[in-house]
């Protein structure tokens, strides 16, 4: 039987990457699942991908007519939310004496003004026993040269995490984050300017990896399955990290 039968699940940004794959594992398990993005064709791809139970919403984390509108469409049709996955994000590499206003405008704008008004706006659809999952990365404790704004956005991800799992436990609603490594998906493409670069930074992350790889995205879609699912149903407040050991040696 599905580990998550009969729920419902909105995955931002789960057009592409880590978020088109949970969104997958998530169907495969029995959900409907709500994936979000800008570009329309590739969410139309990804629910095409998905296969069954899938709809996409076209929007952007940044504006909150947006966001309103997601809410609403999925309001009308499903009535609440079970599981709710801040996946969308972007990064911008650029070190702090050439990093413009609109690198950090934007940066934080999707990764951080993104999450916190998706989970203000979806909350009031958020079932007892709901599971909020919010992507961070391994970024938000490392320091990585022209991360500067990525990284920090990551880290108040974080504390989101914190605050939301204090300020709704009595809501019976569990909030966690997954802090993925370096996995293989197009967000890869936007850290260099050529294919060469684009090569360099895979190669590299590879290598600082102890298990010598870039993460497949089905493996953070399985560490997304767990705290969605009553398997995790005792965990709340914290930081999953699936880097292939990155941080822990
Ligand atoms: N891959 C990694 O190595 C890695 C490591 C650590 C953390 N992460 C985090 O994991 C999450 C997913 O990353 P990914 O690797 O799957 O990247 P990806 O393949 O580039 O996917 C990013 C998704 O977010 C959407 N998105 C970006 N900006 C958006 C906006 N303003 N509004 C709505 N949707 C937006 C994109 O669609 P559109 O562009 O069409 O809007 C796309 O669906 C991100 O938060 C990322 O920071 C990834």
């Amino acid at each position: 039987m599905g580990k998550l039968l009969g729920k419902t699940a909105l995955v931002t940004g789960g057009s592409s990457g880590l978020g088109l794959s949970t969104a997958k594992t998530f169907a495969g398990e029995g959900s409907i699942v709500y994936i979000t993005g800008r570009r329309k064709a590739d969410l139309d791809r990804a629910v095409t991908a998905i296969g069954r139970n899938a709809t996409g919403i076209q929007g952007d984390v940044t504006k909150i007519e947006d966001i309103d509108r997601l809410v609403s469409q999925i309001q009308a049709e499903r009535g609440e939310l079970d599981v709710l996955v801040a996946n969308a994000g972007t990064i911008e590499p650029q070190p702090l004496m050439q990093a413009s206003e609109h690198n950090f405008d934007k940066t934080f704008d999707t990764n951080v003004r993104g999450v916190y008004f998706v989970m203000q706006r979806a909350l009031p659809l958020l079932t007892k026993g709901s599971s909020v999952i919010l992507l961070s990365s391994i970024a938000a404790t490392k320091g990585i040269p022209g991360y500067g704004t990525y990284s920090a956005t990551k880290a108040a991800v974080r504390s989101f995490v914190r605050t939301w799992t204090a300020e709704l436990a009595d809501r019976g609603i569990r909030v966690n984050a997954i802090s993925p490594g370096p996995f293989d998906t197009p967000i890869m493409d936007l850290q260099a300017d050529t294919d060469q670069g684009r090569e360099l930074v895979r190669s590299s992350f590879a290598e600082a990896v102890p298990m010598k790889r870039l993460g497949r995205p089905e493996e953070l879609a399985a560490a997304a399955l767990f705290l969605a699912s009553e398997d995790s149903s005792y965990i709340a407040g914290i930081d999953l990290v699936v880097d292939g050991g990155l941080t822990a040696i």
